[in-house]
């Protein structure tokens, strides 16, 4: 078994994983209180905290998910928590020997590439006006940030990759698309979702594929379900992990 800390336990993706994830000792922590078994309240402003929990519970894999999760949030929360928090987490990381990080990056990252066709006509659901032949997101596709939250996520991915050079820690970058409190893509007014709409099984399994996985290296994976209508490439994580998403938006239209 792993022993995997969850930073941001206490928010909708952390109460998803304590839900799902039975193969692992979980521990997690967050400055808001949630019903992981194995728990501690923490900022991740706090370097020595961050440290005496990881080494204390001997944590191999940390699930790095605390931050400002908002893609209009402002620049000085980012700056505390996404940027800031976010090189206190890796450090610690480095400093008690993880040895693989999950990170929750966001589809903001790549975010303007919705501005583009046919992308924006399948975001908008007008699929008449979409070719029947078009190439999907990679993951190696430009960086291109649609808001300074997405910047935010951007710069954790490129930290994560000095990780991995420099202290040889596994590192998998997720680029989650939308995850959704009543898990459901059906939302009024938006067609967005149908493309862009991830279970809660699937980010689950995604994640936890990524625990359990040995090839792991640096690797950047789509957070998504396998939506008819998904503008992201995800057939890296079943070459890399073997993991296929299960869910389908299709189904709730
Ligand atoms: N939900 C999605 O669809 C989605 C999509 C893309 C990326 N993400 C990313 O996944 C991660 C989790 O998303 P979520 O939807 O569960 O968000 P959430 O807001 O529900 O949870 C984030 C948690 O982080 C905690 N947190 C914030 N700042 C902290 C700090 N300084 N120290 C300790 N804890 C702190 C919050 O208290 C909260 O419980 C976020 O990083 C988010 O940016 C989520």
């Amino acid at each position: 078994m792993n022993n995997v800390l969850v930073t941001g336990a206490s928010g909708l993706i952390g109460g998803i994983l304590n839900f799902k994830l039975t193969d692992h000792n979980l521990f997690g922590l967050d400055i808001k209180e949630c019903d992981y078994k194995n728990f501690e309240i923490s900022n991740i402003s706090d370097s020595n905290k961050l440290k005496t929990i990881m080494s204390k519970n001997k944590i191999d894999t940390v699930v790095h998910l605390a931050g400002n999760a908002s893609v209009n949030a402002d620049w000085d929360s980012l700056s505390k928590n996404n940027f800031t928090g976010t090189l206190n987490v890796f450090n610690a990381c480095q400093e008690t020997e993880v040895k693989k990080i999950i990170f929750a990056s966001s589809n903001h990252a790549v975010g303007l590439f919705e501005n583009d066709s046919p992308y924006k006509e399948i975001i908008a659901g007008e699929y008449n006006k979409v070719p029947k032949k078009y190439s999907l997101i990679t993951p190696n596709c430009d960086v291109r940030p649609d808001s300074l939250y997405g910047v935010s996520k951007a710069y954790g991915e490129n930290l994560g990759r000095f990780f991995y050079e420099n202290y040889n820690i596994k590192f998998a970058c997720l680029r989650i698309g939308s995850v959704i409190p009543n898990d459901n893509p059906k939302v009024k007014n938006s067609n967005r979702f149908y493309s862009t709409w991830c279970s809660h099984e699937d980010i689950a399994g995604l994640i936890d594929a990524c625990i359990k996985s040995k090839n792991v290296e640096y690797d950047i994976f789509y957070g998504v379900s396998d939506n008819d209508w998904k503008i992201w490439d995800i057939s890296n994580a079943e070459k890399i992990l073997s993991f296929k998403p299960i869910s389908n938006s299709e189904t709730y239209r």
